[in-house]
């Protein structure tokens, strides 16, 4: 017998592929899309399926519960429901809850879900988040499919590969990567929800044009008003190119599982994540973030990287859709008399591990990364939006 290496290297690749479908009105009966999703492996065998309802979108929509049961009694020689569907609340809250996720895999196990099993959660990011952690840890990972129920779910949360919830402080503290097995975009859903749900997430739309698509970005301004009004045509189509464009972050950008420190998707987010919480969550996401493009934006101005035209531009387009580019959570102060924001850098460093990698903008539709940003240049910046959308 020959002596052993010292060390024997393991290494495999795991393909991973989803389809993201876009329909409408996915809980009609005559509408294959779902059936489709849930069985694109296996097109004979009957499977069974659990269903998470976000109680935002519960409330809204009568009988919602029962359009799903019809749709499983449509479709009964492929799906069976496990168990009736379950409502949870929505939104942020479901997040800081720390007994959601314990009594969904409670529930997982009641119902003997096992890994050939599907979850099938339909709501906002935010339901979406923590149902799928619970679904990703059960048995190590039931199948999950997502029907997002918000913009900010269809163009971004719901159709990429992360989830979590909140913990110890910090937002996203526990969380796994963990592609769904498919994702259906359905436009009819977004009819109930609230006015100021549906402009928070065109803020995900902006972040991505500002750091991939520049002609992305001037239709959002050609077409911010009908946005603002949030008409359909305008909307299905902001909804699509700025899936299309995180997706293909997601499948080309070398990175889904963001080993790295470079986190292009997140510009805007190193304040944003920072102000939800300092706002005891009453900043909804979409809100936040278009806050944190404003300052980044107005930061990548200060230090030369931004001409000004271009500053102005990206702040009228979020005004023209509707944000609100100051919070009082800006003018927050810790401990030390500081200002609490300042203490999101840190935090979004460590959230990430290794050096500092912020996303600035020197055009539009080019993002850039660096590794230091100065405190005196992000006062500044603080205190530009403050005296110019304080009201
Ligand atoms: N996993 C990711 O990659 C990723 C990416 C971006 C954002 N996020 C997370 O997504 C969350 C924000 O998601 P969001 O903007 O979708 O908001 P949300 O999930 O907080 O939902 C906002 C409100 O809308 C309600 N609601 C949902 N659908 C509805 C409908 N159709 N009709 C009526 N009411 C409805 C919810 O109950 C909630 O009250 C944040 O927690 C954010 O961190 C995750
Ligand atoms: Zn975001």
């Amino acid at each position: 017998m020959t002596t052993p290496p010292p060390t024997e290297w393991v290494r495999f690749q795991v393909p991973f592929e989803y389809p993201v479908y876009f329909s409408e009105a996915v809980f009609a009966e005559t509408n294959p899309t779902l059936v489709e999703a849930l069985s694109r492996l296996e097109p004979t065998r009957r499977h069974r399926v659990f269903v998470i309802v976000d109680g935002g979108l519960d409330a809204a929509v009568p009988n919602f519960a029962a359009r799903i049961r019809g749709y499983f009694d449509a479709h009964a020689a492929r799906l069976e429901l496990a168990g009736d569907p379950l409502v949870i609340a929505g939104g942020e809250a479901c997040k800081n809850d720390p007994r959601l996720i314990p009594s969904l895999l409670q529930r997982f196990a009641e119902l003997k879900l096992d890994r050939q099993s599907f979850c099938l959660i339909i709501g906002g990011g935010a339901v979406l988040d923590a149902a799928g952690f619970a679904a990703a840890t059960a048995h190590r990972g039931i199948r999950v499919v997502r029907v997002p129920s918000t913009v900010l779910g269809q163009n971004d949360a719901g159709i990429g590969v992360k989830n979590g919830v909140n913990a110890f402080g910090a937002k996203n503290f526990i969380g796994s990567f963990a592609p769904p097995f498919a994702v259906v975009n359905d436009l009819t859903l977004l009819d109930s929800l609230p006015r100021r749900d549906r402009i928070a997430g065109i803020a995900e739309a902006v972040k991505v044009a500002l750091i991939r698509d520049a002609p992305f970005f001037d239709w959002l301004c050609e077409h911010g008003a009908e946005l603002s009004r949030f008409e359909s045509a305008a909307t299905g189509a902001m909804i699509r190119r700025a899936a299309a464009l995180h997706l293909q972050q997601i499948s080309g950008g070398g990175d889904p599982f963001e080993a790295g420190s470079a986190r292009p998707l997140d510009f805007g987010h190193w304040a944003a994540h920072k102000l939800e919480g300092l706002s005891g969550y009453q900043l909804r996401h979409g809100e936040a973030v278009a806050i944190g493009i404003a300052l980044d934006s107005r930061y990548s101005f200060e230090v030369g990287l931004l001409p000004e035209a271009h500053l102005e531009r990206i702040v009228a387009l979020l005004i023209l859709l509707g944000f609100r580019l100051f919070h009082p959570a800006l003018e927050a102060l810790d401990a030390d008399g500081e200002l609490s924001v300042l203490n999101g850098l840190q935090e979004f460093r460590e959230h990430l591990g290794g050096e500092l990698s912020i996303t600035l903008l020197t055009d539009i539709g080019r993002g850039v990364d660096v590794h230091e940003m100065s405190t005196p240049v992000v006062r500044r910046s603080l205190a530009w939006l403050g005296a110019r959308f304080r009201q």
